[in-house]
């Protein structure tokens, strides 16, 4: 299966941010994933509610809302109203993570559980089969422009396996520090989604030439599409 670039507007011109999923689209984005970031899970604060309202509007392109808060259930109903089509919650902040899936499940939307670098995969082994997606960070959440964490792609893999033995149907994406000198190996382990904010966002040659750049490295490391 080809790679899934989804640019993170978290490191967008948000003052010119319609032309820039303008842009991101023309380089074949495959969605948008927009990192909500509460001050309290994260050590920083981002946006909300109405940034994920105007990203709904500005393309017809999937809209993740990645929730980086604490006690994310209160916020599942106002993040599908506001058009988000996958809804991610962090295991770390889900206390009531089986329900918070099947709520986000019964709104209509698809069900993601964010995993943070030092949280091992056997965490989703009493959930797997009921979540659409599962994002493996490769970075610790709150901030653009960080390095990637090697050591992650040895969960990317753990999951890859849980997942073709369990749910298959279920996406594989990354978040963090996906480069053109990141995404191969990432690939190769498993991931198919993989959300980039600097990588498109801060291309030199613009946002299209940067998705386009992640997926020519993601062919060009020897990884065809299956
Ligand atoms: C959590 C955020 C970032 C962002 C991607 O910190 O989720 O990972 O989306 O950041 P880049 O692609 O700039 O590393």
């Amino acid at each position: 299966m080809t790679a899934k670039i989804a640019p993170s507007i978290l490191a967008a011109d948000l003052l010119h941010l319609g032309e820039q999923i303008a842009a991101a689209e023309q380089g074949d984005a495959d969605r948008f994933q927009v990192d909500v970031m509460d001050g309290v899970f994260v050590p920083n604060i981002s946006f909300g509610l109405p940034v994920v309202a105007a990203v709904r509007r500005a393309t017809k392109l999937l809209v993740e809302a990645h929730l980086m808060i604490v006690e994310p259930e209160r916020y599942v109903e106002g993040f599908a109203q506001a058009g988000a089509d996958v809804i991610i919650v962090h295991q770390e902040a889900a206390v009531h993570l089986d329900r918070i899936v099947q709520h986000i499940k019964q709104l209509g939307k698809k069900a993601g559980v964010a995993l943070n670098p030092a949280t091992p995969a056997n965490v989703l082994d009493q959930i797997v089969e009921q979540v659409d997606l599962v994002l493996v960070m490769t970075v610790n959440p709150g901030f653009g422009g960080q390095t990637f964490i090697p050591h992650t792609l040895r969960k990317i893999r753990q999951v890859q396996q849980l997942l073709a033995a369990r749910n298959p149907a279920c996406e594989i994406e990354i978040d963090g520090g996906v480069e053109v000198d990141t995404i191969g190996a990432a690939y190769e382990a498993g991931a198919r989604v993989f959300v980039a904010g600097t990588s498109v966002f801060k291309h030199p040659a613009g946002a299209a030439a940067g998705v386009r750049a992640l997926l020519g490295a993601v062919a060009a490391s020897g990884n065809r599409a299956e």
